[in-house]
């Protein structure tokens, strides 16, 4: 099975959320169980500055409103074979892949996707230039999701498999980009790429591929209904037979206790008591004061609405009211960075917040904290529950999409299994509440210890939903033969 595995960021190379460490791990873990994978990924600077030996494969000329381009292989350190495409106009550039130093989009974000999902779609077709041709394209998120719209006006198209990773964000953009981006206007309908009397670049992805997924069989279900619908339940519920959620995996040596190299020591679910080298070293390098009983709250996360961030500072000024402590790494929403600030002032070497993105960090976070916090709002699978759990750091997650999917409630009577605490009521007395517990349970030392245990021995690997992804593969070829 060949896969051309389209991508707007990748761990390690470039990332700002899940999508990068879906990126980096899946494509690995699709090449243990036989599939031969390319992952083509925009060529931005910190991507080319990571790689050497790259080799040119081919030029795209400029058509269409396009820059030319060039599209190079590389291989990563554990072997996977890169696609960059190099287009300097669009990709070099100082600031993020999809905002520049100051937080805006930037304002050609429609060409820069739309030339990686042309580039995608011609790779797919009988118009490459190349002689590896992909039996399948898997795009992900709006960034791909023009892929199946170019592909319909391409000779012997590749079916197409879209993978949802988030809803919220859909790359709606003005009508005019329809003839800037070379679509025909007849994909600017309701039954097609048109959203609002905007081309949206997720929609053209939902309705013209193949298969859809998204990364957890609770939000497959949510999505289909209003409230997490992003306008968009209907086709998605419309379609509902060729969607399917598959769990996201997390990257079993990226995040191991035991190995990381972020740990002042590594730990085992046997040798837990090293996590506690870890709580001092956290706290040292994060001004908190040290005190033997008091539990550790930790949270990395973008700062948004979708996380909860605002339910988090709400609550902890009655957290302050307990001997609890709380760590909170995150960046985003300005106004919710400089109120965590804010809460840092006014309970100094009790609560600490680092804004910014530090991988080590968050490594170290999810090691030290006794109690992990994800009260997100909604959550497509979310990744930091899974390592939190692997790190003996029991989770309370609101009960949402992949969150549901992924952690154990432990209901006073299931400490064989229970991995952690899902709360349903999305308000600061709903996530207080499950603190409260949490707390009780904290101090419970051997109830405390089954927790953390459980968490640990969970499989969360890649293996079953590389599986899943390949038998969907498998699938989409099918349903094209028949047709
Ligand atoms: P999302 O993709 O919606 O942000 P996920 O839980 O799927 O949420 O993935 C987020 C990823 O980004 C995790 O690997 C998490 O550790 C990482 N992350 C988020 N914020 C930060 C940060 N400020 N610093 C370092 N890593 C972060
Ligand atoms: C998105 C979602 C997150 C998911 C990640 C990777 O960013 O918000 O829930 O884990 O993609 O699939």
């Amino acid at each position: 099975m060949r896969v051309l595995f389209a991508t707007s960021e990748a761990a390690p190379l470039i990332k700002t959320g899940g999508l990068a460490d879906v990126s980096g791990a899946l494509p690995p873990a699709l090449r243990r169980i036989g599939a031969d994978v390319r992952v083509l990924l925009p060529a931005y600077p910190q991507v080319l500055r990571a790689l050497a030996n790259l080799r040119l494969e081919t030029v795209f000329p400029a058509r269409f409103g396009y820059p030319s381009s060039r599209l190079f292989e590389a291989k990563t350190k554990s072997g996977e074979t890169l696609w960059l495409l190099d287009c300097p106009e669009l990709y070099q550039r100082n600031g993020g892949p999809y905002l520049d130093e100051h937080g805006c989009d930037w304002a050609d974000n429609p060409r820069r996707f739309g030339l990686l999902s042309k580039v995608a779609a011609v790779l797919s077709s009988a118009e490459s230039p190349l002689d590896w041709r992909p039996d399948i394209v898997h795009c992900h998120d709006w960034q791909t999701g023009l892929t199946p719209a170019y592909l319909r006006y391409l000779r012997d198209p590749a079916p197409c498999v879209m993978t949802i990773h988030n809803l919220a964000f859909q790359g709606n953009f003005h009508a005019n980009w329809v003839h800037d981006l070379g679509l025909p206007w007849e994909c600017f309908k309701p039954e097609g790429a048109e959203f609002y009397g905007h081309l949206s670049f997720l929609k053209a992805g939902l309705y013209y591929a193949d298969r859809i997924t998204t990364v957890s069989p609770s939000y497959a279900r949510e999505i289909q209904g209003e409230a997490l619908g992003f306008g968009m339940q209907g086709l998605l519920s419309h379609r509902r037979n060729v969607l399917s959620g598959i769990l996201n995996g997390i990257d079993l040596e990226e995040w191991n206790p035991e190995k990381d190299p972020n740990l002042v020591q590594g730990y085992t679910g046997k040798t837990l008591q090293r996590k506690q080298a870890n709580k001092q070293a956290l706290r040292q390098r994060t001004g908190l004061q040290v005190d033997e009983n008091a539990p550790l709250f930790g949270m990395v996360s973008r700062f948004t609405y979708q996380k909860g961030t605002d339910l988090v500072l709400e609550t902890a000024h009655r957290l302050m009211e307990t001997p609890a402590q709380l760590v909170m790494l995150g960046s985003g929403d300005a106004a919710l960075q400089q109120q965590a600030r804010e809460l840092a002032q006014r309970y100094p070497g009790r609560v600490s917040v680092t804004v910014g993105f530090d991988e080590g960090l968050s490594h170290q976070i999810e090691a030290g904290a006794d109690i992990f916090l994800m009260p997100s709002r909604f959550e497509p699978c979310g990744l930091n529950q899974m390592y939190s759990q692997r790190y003996g750091t029991p989770p309370i997650v609101h009960a949402t999409g992949g969150l549901i999917d992924s952690v154990d409630d432990f209901d006073g009577s299931n400490a064989e299994t229970a991995t952690g605490f899902v709360f349903g009521d999305m308000h600061a007395d709903g996530l207080w509440a499950a603190m409260y517990r949490a707390m009780q349970v904290y101090d419970d030392k051997p109830q405390w210890r089954k927790l953390q245990e459980n968490g640990m021995r969970r499989d969360f690997g890649w293996e079953n939903s590389a599986r899943a992804y390949l038998a969907v593969y498998k699938q989409t070829l099918a349903d094209r033969s028949v047709h």
